[in-house]
């Protein structure tokens, strides 16, 4: 139960992977000699790196745009994956975003968006590749979870909640799907240097997070094909933020939920 090795008929799909996280697991991936799929919204930046693996290390890279909240989209990917001839070894559901602020002076669709990114289209894509891994007794899921997901977070409700679904959808298929040989590890970083306080429009309250919590995208993405070689089922990169998890989770929500609308810096 580990990262299946390269095959010329495999393919690593990895969602968002235009930037942060996914585009380091890209190249953590490539660096193993993988093929990939690299799927986002913004082709031309999928498109240089897609450039850059081929020319670093000498790997077939496919792009595909796709918005994977939208359903005949996802479709669309998985057949034209299967038109090109390769399996899903390897998925990386990594899309997703955030946002911060009291729930209801948040942009309500956004909201509802956020749940299709980073819980339908992981559910979606999941089982669109699960059936076949299962046949094969082999495969790897990756869902990019967070440490947000530990605990519920005032102001940024919907966000830890996903990320409480992925966790928990990713640790009960990494048992269900373990008996057919295949790995499901939910990876849950803290802060990540990326464009993604940015897109959640929280880069000024982001700045008030201590330094020694924050990693660089690099690192996030190392520990996590790392992990994903080891078959863990879950990931926490960086020894403060599994502790703080461990806090989160033995905490009493009646003392942790002051504390976190207090301190927490949104
Ligand atoms: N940075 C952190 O502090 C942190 C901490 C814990 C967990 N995470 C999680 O890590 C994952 C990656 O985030 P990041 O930090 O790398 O942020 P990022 O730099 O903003 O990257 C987000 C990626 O998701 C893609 N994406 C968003 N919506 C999409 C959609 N509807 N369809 C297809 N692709 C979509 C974006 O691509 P396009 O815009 O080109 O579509 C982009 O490639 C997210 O799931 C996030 O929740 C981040």
């Amino acid at each position: 139960m580990t990262l299946p090795a390269p095959h010329p008929d495999s393919t690593c799909l990895v969602t968002g992977a235009s930037s942060g996280i996914g585009a380091d697991i890209a190249r953590e991936l490539a660096t193993r000699g993988h093929g990939l799929t690299l799927v986002a919204r913004r082709l031309e930046r999928l498109e240089a790196l897609a450039e850059e693996l081929r020319e670093k290390h000498a790997v077939r890279v496919e792009t595909i745009a796709c918005d994977v909240t939208d359903a005949p989209a996802r479709a669309s990917l998985m057949s034209q994956v299967a038109a090109a001839g390769l399996r899903v070894d390897v998925l990386v559901n990594n899309a997703g975003f955030g946002s911060g602020g009291n729930f209801a002076e948040l942009d309500g669709e956004a909201e509802v968006r956020m749940v299709r990114t980073n819980c339908e289209a992981v559910v979606a894509l999941s089982h669109a590749v699960a059936g076949q891994m299962v046949a094969a007794r082999s495969g790897a899921i990756l869902n990019v979870a967070s440490s947000a997901g530990f605990q519920p977070i005032p102001k940024q409700a919907t966000y830890a909640a996903t990320k409480a679904f992925a966790l928990s959808f990713s640790e009960a298929l990494s048992s269900e799907l373990g008996e057919a040989g295949i790995t499901v590890t939910a990876l849950c970083p803290g802060p990540v240097r990326t464009e993604f306080v940015e897109v959640a429009a929280i880069d000024e309250a982001a700045e008030a997070a201590p330094g020694f919590l924050w990693i660089s995208s690099e690192q996030c993405a190392k520990a996590a094909v790392e992990g994903l070689e080891r078959g863990k089922r879950v990931v926490i990169p960086h020894a403060p933020v599994r502790m703080s998890t461990l806090a989160a989770r033995y905490t009493p929500h009646s003392i942790l939920l002051p504390l976190m609308r207090r301190f927490y810096p949104v």
